[in-house]
């Protein structure tokens, strides 16, 4: 074992967080004030249903929540994982967090809650029939009745019908499970262990599908309920369809920058469960304080308030709020009750111009580290509220019996030290209260692992295993101060997240959550360790210590009889380094070829015991969000030939190809446009473009001739799948012969049978003789965007199929042009080389491999 300290005096390298992320505190304007005020005489409340974050229709949301001033919902049952990624590089989970942040961006904006499944957007699907099976139906419709029964909506709208009409299979499965879910909700018989948790049946009076017209497919007439929603609100200074322009173009990561629409914006409904209404969403639905036994006086109050309402001095209006909460708190408890009572409260806050902040200045805590907390309260009227005391509260349960034990033992550091509960801070006009706090962090402090990833995922969902969590988009903030203030005599209980506040020089000031990181890190310094034709994989190992501290740590790594390590376990102390580079090898025991494992490495100390790192990432619309990978790698024992050295790689739209050449023994150089000569590609064994390489370049149509010529004269181009034959500008110039490309032309099923169409062809034998066991262990899919209509010259190598679909032979064409080979590849290498597939590999070496020409 060898340990290489990096630098005498190790210490953390910081990720900046830059991001230009504005959980910027919400304007209390009076209009603002004034809209919140007429919303509290409303106790309506509509649930929207789809698939994905952005299948919500964004100018309806603002309207029913800011026009109509219902309580508004999407549930989206994915976190959209399986898209694609215009922002960066980040797939699947990755992807499902920023698109999670995404539509709470979006809400933000058209001020609905938002709500998800614990459903995993695992990719395309061609039915829904494949989506619930995939997702475990029963489950997910239990989130979707949970979610209903929390939320109790009147109304129930799906984006979406139940049929093929739906376009993607999730999207007709989303309505399906919201029709079932509007009946099951109701019914006690269905999942009754939810009642374990606080909800009771539900009956939506109706749910409801907004048709559309997307141009190729329109599904509204003029016999359904028709509402314009494209009005203007003078209190906002918008239209609710430049409202949806400004919230569908948060959805960045998918491209859906859109306009901010003005005049009349169309929207149908028909009825597919319960009664149907003729005039409005709401017919026959009491939406007012009717609604509550005794709620009527709240109403008759809350006009009272409305009609004197001063704009040059909304305070005016805090005595008579204050009253209002109060008998709204006389109130029988419920869903309502407790919504209401929170929206007086905030615009009791925001009349009284009260700002009440708990934050820090520093990005993350670490367990078993420090934290430092400012509060600041600052109330800009004359109402003197007096602040009487504060308590710091963890979103975890385990924290809630750090503090009850830390209080036993006497130092009760929930009520800060320096808060002398029985001294009364009484609020002046525009001073500043601030009070200073900091603690240690227990070392068993939960990171701030998003929950859904605490556990694996399996192919359809996650796990999550506390009820409670099931339908939150995000996890609660890792701390809460929760400030008691009395205003107008009346003791309000003011909760704030503990953020982290800083002033960026170009930027300005910028809110972000406080992270918990742990206090050790683990990670492997590559995804796949590979053992080429017996010889020892050599593997590195990254471990930090996130905290100054002496300790030692037994570091051990988890693989199986079928290898042997030098580094099967070691020692890390934390003085020696802070960060260390861990290097050993593995050597294959195994007598079988081509196997793969999965590698895991943990520290421990005592019982405490560490398994991941931290990632963050940051875009400018979205709070920077973090998470803890668990440190794993593939350990790969691959059994090779390999002919040619030298390969020229044309990078396309971001993959992992390149270094998996290299871990295979290649040569890879990579090519842009300049490179691409006939001179430079002589000195290449093959040429391999990276995925969707030819639709985003046009230099590569435009250099046809090169690369054809290069063929010509016997070299081999590899070309991986583009999603057409366009350009940004025009056609693409691929292949030698014609053949088209069907972007609807997928095998979605990785374990889908493969038939060796041309069994003798050299890419089948040569080096490597592939067998169906090279396609065993595929990752997601097979091949996606198909070459059809090809010309004569063609030779089709692979049959291949989803379940209830005809044979294709458009994953794997070649054709021979003078000396050389033109290879059209929709088999998805690209996904199956990263994952350390074996016979990807070997596939992958036998088309760089083919033969010249006479
Ligand atoms: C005032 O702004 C806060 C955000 O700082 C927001 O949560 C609250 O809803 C706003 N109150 C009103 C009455 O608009
Ligand atoms: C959509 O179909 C309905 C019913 O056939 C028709 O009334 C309407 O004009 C169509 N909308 C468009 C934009 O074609
Ligand atoms: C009041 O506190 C804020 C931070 O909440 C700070 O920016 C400001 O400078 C303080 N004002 C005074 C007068 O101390
Ligand atoms: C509280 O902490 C902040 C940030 O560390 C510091 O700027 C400020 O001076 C402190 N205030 C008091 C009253 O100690
Ligand atoms: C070793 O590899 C063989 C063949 O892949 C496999 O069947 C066996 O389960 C492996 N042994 C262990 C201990 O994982
Ligand atoms: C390009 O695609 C179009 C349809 O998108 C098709 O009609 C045409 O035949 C294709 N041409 C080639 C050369 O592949
Ligand atoms: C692929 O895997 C699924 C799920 O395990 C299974 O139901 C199906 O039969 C498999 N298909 C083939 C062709 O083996
Ligand atoms: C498609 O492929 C599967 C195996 O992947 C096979 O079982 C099935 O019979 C094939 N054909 C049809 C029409 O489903
Ligand atoms: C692929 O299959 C189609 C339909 O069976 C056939 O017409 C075509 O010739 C095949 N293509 C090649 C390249 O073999």
């Amino acid at each position: 074992m060898k340990v290489v300290i990096t630098g005498v005096v190790s210490f953390l390298v910081f990720i900046l967080h830059s991001s230009l992320f504005a959980q910027l505190p919400a304007t209390n304007t009076s209009a603002d004030i004034y809209l919140q005020l007429q919303k509290l005489n409303v106790l309506g409340s509509v649930l929207y249903i789809a698939a994905h974050p952005d299948d919500e229709n964004n100018a309806l949301l603002p309207y029913l929540a800011k026009e109509k001033q219902y309580r508004t919902g999407y549930l989206s049952l994915t976190r959209g994982d399986g898209g694609q990624n215009l922002l960066g590089s980040e797939q699947g989970v990755e992807l499902g967090m920023i698109r999670t942040q995404e539509l709470l961006a979006a809400r933000r904006i058209d001020g609905a809650e938002q709500f998800f499944s614990r459903a995993y957007e695992f990719g395309f699907s061609k039915n829904s029939a494949e989506a619930l099976r995939t997702w475990d139906k029963e489950k997910i419709l239990s989130d979707v009745v949970w979610v209903i029964r929390q939320f109790q909506p009147d109304v129930i709208i799906t984006r979406f019908p139940t049929d093929a009409r739906a376009g993607h299979g999730h999207h007709s499965a989303s309505a399906i499970l919201a029709n079932e879910a509007f009946k099951a909700a109701a019914d006690p018989a269905k999942f009754p262990e939810q009642f374990n948790y606080g909800v009771k049946p539900w009956q939506a009076k109706r749910i409801l599908w907004n048709t559309f017209n997307f141009g190729n497919a329109n599904t509204t007439s003029e016999d359904q309920l028709k509402i314009d929603i494209g009005g203007f609100n003078p209190l906002l200074g918008k239209s609710y369809g430049e409202i949806g322009g400004e919230a569908r173009s948060m959805h960045k990561s998918q491209g859906e920058g859109r306009p901010r629409r003005k005049g009349q914006v169309l929207e149908y409904f028909t009825t597919t469960g319960g009664d149907t209404p003729h005039t409005s969403l709401m017919d026959h639905i009491a939406i007012d304080w009717k609604r509550l036994p005794g709620g009527e006086k709240v109403q008759q109050m809350i006009n009272t308030v409305i009609d004197h309402f001063n704009i040059q001095q909304p305070v005016l209006s805090v005595p008579a709020l204050v009253k209002i909460y109060e008998a709204i708190e006389a109130l029988p408890a419920g869903n309502w009750r407790n919504k209401k009572l929170q929206e007086v409260q905030d615009i009791i806050e925001a009349c009284a111009g009260l700002s009440v902040e708990a934050i820090t200045q520093q990005p993350f805590a670490v367990q078993g580290g420090n934290l430092a907390i400012s509060f600041a309260v600052n109330d800009r009227s004359d109402l003197h509220p007096i602040l009487t005391h504060i308590v710091l509260q963890s979103s975890t349960s385990a924290r809630q019996q750090e503090l009850m034990a830390v209080k036993q033992h006497d130092k009760v550091f929930w009520l800060p030290a320096q808060l002398d509960t029985t001294v009364q801070y009484v609020l002046d006009n525009n001073k500043n209260v601030s009070l200073n706090y900091s603690f240690t962090l227990s070392d068993r402090e939960p990171v701030s692992q998003p929950y859904w990833l605490q556990y694996p995922k399996t192919e359809g969902m996650f796990d999550v295993r506390d009820q409670l969590l099931i339908g939150k988009a995000e996890n609660d903030p890792a701390f809460t101060a929760i400030f008691s203030i009395q205003i107008a005599g009346k003791q309000f209980a003011v909760k704030r997240p503990i953020q982290y506040k800083y002033t960026d020089p170009a930027k300005g000031e910028l809110y972000q959550p406080l992270a918990i990181l742990p206090g050790i890190e683990l990670n492997y310094m590559s995804d796949n360790f590979i053992s080429l034709n017996n010889s020892p994989a050599k593997a590195e190992i990254h471990i930090k210590s996130n905290i100054a501290d002496t300790a030692t740590y037994r570091v051990q790594q988890q693989f199986s009889a079928n290898w042997s390590s030098d580094q099967k376990a070691f020692d890390y102390s934390v003085k020696q380094s802070r960060d260390a580079y861990v290097s050993g090898s593995f050597n294959p025991l195994s007598k079988e070829n081509n196997v793969k494992e999965e590698i895991g490495v943990t520290a421990r100390k005592g019982n405490l015991l560490y398994d991941s790192y931290t990632k963050t990432i940051a875009y400018d619309h979205i709070p920077t969000i973090t998470y803890f990978p668990r440190a794993k790698a593939n350990l790969v024992k691959l059994d090779i030939q390999i002919i040619g050295k030298r390969i020229g790689y044309i990078a396309g739209a971001g993959d992992m190809i390149p270094q998996a050449l290299t871990q295979m023994g290649y040569e890879v150089v990579l090519l842009t446009d300049k490179d691409i000569t006939a001179a430079n590609l002589q000195a290449f064994d093959a040429i391999v473009t990276g995925v969707r390489a030819y639709n985003m370049y046009d230099y590569l149509t435009a250099k046809y001739e090169v690369l054809i010529h290069y063929v010509q004269n016997g070299g081999n181009l590899i070309v991986q799948y583009n999603r057409n034959n366009q350009t940004t500008s025009g056609r693409a110039k691929i292949g030698p012969y014609a053949f088209t490309i069907n972007s609807g032309s997928r095998v979605t099923e990785e374990n889908a049978t493969v038939h060796f169409l041309l069994p003798d062809h050299p890419a089948l034998n040569y080096p490597n003789k592939i067998t169906v066991r090279d396609f065993e262990g595929w990752v997601q899919e097979r091949s996606t965007y198909q070459a059809e209509q090809a010309d004569s010259h063609y030779e089709a190598l692979l049959g291949m199929n989803d379940t209830g679909e005809k044979e294709s032979n458009g994953s794997l064409l070649i054709a021979k042009y003078g000396k050389g080979n033109f290879v059209y590849a929709s088999l998805v290498f690209f996904r199956q080389l990263p994952a350390g597939v074996p016979g990807a590999y070997r596939l992958m070496a036998n088309l760089i491999a083919l033969p010249k020409n006479n």
